[in-house]
């Protein structure tokens, strides 16, 4: 397993080939059988575990390439970028069928993933062929299937900076990876020793897996005296001891995935975000030291959270989601106080500028905003993103904040709206971000897997975190 995982690794690796090598080995469309049968396909219990199996990882959730969600019935009708994916009783007509049958390009899934077999493909087509009919029983939302990401995909979801600048944490599929700063060094790997795949997991007899969780870790934070790292993935966020990678506490409890985690600065409490999509947005804060559940703000927002941030007092929390809305919450009580609206996409960043009294959220409209907490006021929208502003964080005390974006770039930004300093040189989209208290040191990553560290004050790009795997690699 972990000889298979390096060489599928490597073998993605750019350098690696050639472009005559990628010409030579042009791939045939996946065989046409006929399955010889007149039955109803059924949508739920046939079709949909095709697609949470191959395609969801990079179609599902937060991240929906082509702008295509194959998360649900409803969803893959929709279709994506260019429209329909799916069209009722014709099969050859549908840009899915065309993609995943390897007939049109480009090819789903990618080049790397484990493609359709000739079954599932004549299974999807004769489900659209019979007219793509919806789930037949009128469920609850799907179940969701947690399952090991496939081992090529690395998407960087998580970084941390230890408060002493000596670690950065990042997060690539459910691996968590600990560099030293300062050389770019892969350190360790943290792993659950207790991990075992359920059986039928992405293809496996099931057994035990070496990852920090089963799941994509989506969250990652250093407590403030730099001791404890969390990580959160489905279901659940673990603490681990940051000197010694091992588990100290696993606190459980959540619906679905967590994707936003912070410490209050006292260090005392923890914040988690997440929640089942469309459905419920799940905030809960837990006594840092103990693990105990202090605090749940139940039905604060009605989609995933993606941010938390806790006010520079502690006294408060502030919290955006895929409802548009950025909150904030009194602490302990977990009383709702104020309402932000204005953002008109999911709002996945927010953060408190330094006396307590504005507040900056960036969102999937592309767009940051700041707020006035006592007036309740949307003081400023600042443009400047070319797409999705998939994290915001204040940098220290400063009345600055950092972003970064679907667009590629990391941004430094003052709370008037000026853009002070933009960090460039990555490739794909990014989804991670984090800065050093004293803006110094600059981490950011995303879907091509690395993890770039910048001089904050310069701009200079000083290190280019691999996956440890791939590190051989490297001239
Ligand atoms: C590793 C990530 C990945 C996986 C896995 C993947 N896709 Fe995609 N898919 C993409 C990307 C990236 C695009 C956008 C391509 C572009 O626009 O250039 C895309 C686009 C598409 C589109 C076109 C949407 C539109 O309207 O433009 C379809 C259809 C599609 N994928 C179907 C599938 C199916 C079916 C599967 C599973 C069998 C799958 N994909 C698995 C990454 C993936």
């Amino acid at each position: 397993m972990r000889v298979l995982l390096s060489l599928v690794l490597i073998a993605g690796l750019p350098t690696l080939a050639s472009p005559q090598e990628k010409k030579a080995k042009s791939v045939p469309p996946i065989a046409v059988i006929d399955l010889k049968r007149t039955t109803p396909v059924l949508y739920d219990k046939e079709i949909e575990p095709i697609l949470v199996n191959k395609c969801a990882v990079c179609h599902s959730d937060n991240i929906k390439e082509g702008k295509l969600d194959l998360g649900s019935y409803e969803a893959l009708m929709k279709g994506g970028k260019h429209g329909a994916a799916v069209v009722p009783g014709r099969s050859a007509d549908s840009l899915l069928v065309k993609l995943a049958g390897r007939t049109e390009k480009r090819f789903m899934p990618p080049k790397g993933e484990e493609p359709l077999t000739p079954e599932e493909l004549a299974l999807i087509k004769l489900w659209i062929d019979q007219g793509a009919k919806a789930p037949t029983s009128k469920r609850e939302r799907p179940k969701t299937i947690v399952t090991a990401p496939p081992a090529n995909i690395h998407p960087v979801l998580g970084i941390a900076i230890s408060p002493d600048k000596k670690f950065v944490a990042a997060s690539r599929g459910n691996q968590v990876h600990i560099y030293d700063a300062a050389s770019g060094k892969h350190l360790r790997a943290l792993l659950d020793p207790q991990l075992t795949a359920p059986p039928g997991a992405g293809g496996s007899r099931g057994g035990p897996i070496k990852a920090a969780h089963l799941s994509l870790v989506e969250s990652l934070a250093y407590s403030p005296d730099g001791k404890t790292l969390a990580s959160g993935a489905f279901g659940e966020v673990v603490l681990w001891d940051a000197d010694k990678g091992t588990i100290r506490q696993r606190l459980t409890g959540f619906t679905d995935r967590v994707v936003a985690l912070e410490f209050s600065h006292n260090g005392k409490l923890l914040a988690a975000g997440g929640g089942v999509p469309t459905a419920d947005g799940e905030i809960k804060i837990f006594d840092a030291a103990s693990g105990k559940l202090t605090v749940e703000i139940k039905n604060g927002h009605s989609d995933t959270v993606f941010g938390v941030s806790f006010s520079p007092d502690d006294k408060k929390l502030a919290t955006c989601a895929a409802d548009k809305f950025v909150k904030v919450f009194e602490l302990p009580s977990g009383k709702f106080l104020k309402a932000f609206e204005g953002h008109t996409h999911h709002v996945l960043g927010v953060g408190w500028k330094a006396d307590g009294k504005l507040l900056a959220s960036a969102g999937a409209d592309n767009v940051i905003k700041i707020w006035d907490f006592d007036t309740g006021e949307q003081l400023r929208t600042i443009v400047g993103h070319g797409k999705q502003v998939t994290r915001l964080v204040f940098i220290g005390t400063s009345d600055q904040f950092a972003t970064c974006s679907g667009d590629q770039t990391v941004r430094f930004w003052n709370i008037n709206g000026g853009n002070t300093r933009n960090f460039g040189g990555s490739t794909d989209f990014l989804y991670a971000l984090a800065v050093s208290a004293d803006g110094q040191l600059v981490a950011a990553g995303g879907q091509e897997g690395i993890v770039r560290l910048y001089n904050g004050a310069n701009g200079q790009l000083l290190q280019s975190l691999l996956p440890p795997d791939a590190q051989p690699a490297k001239k």
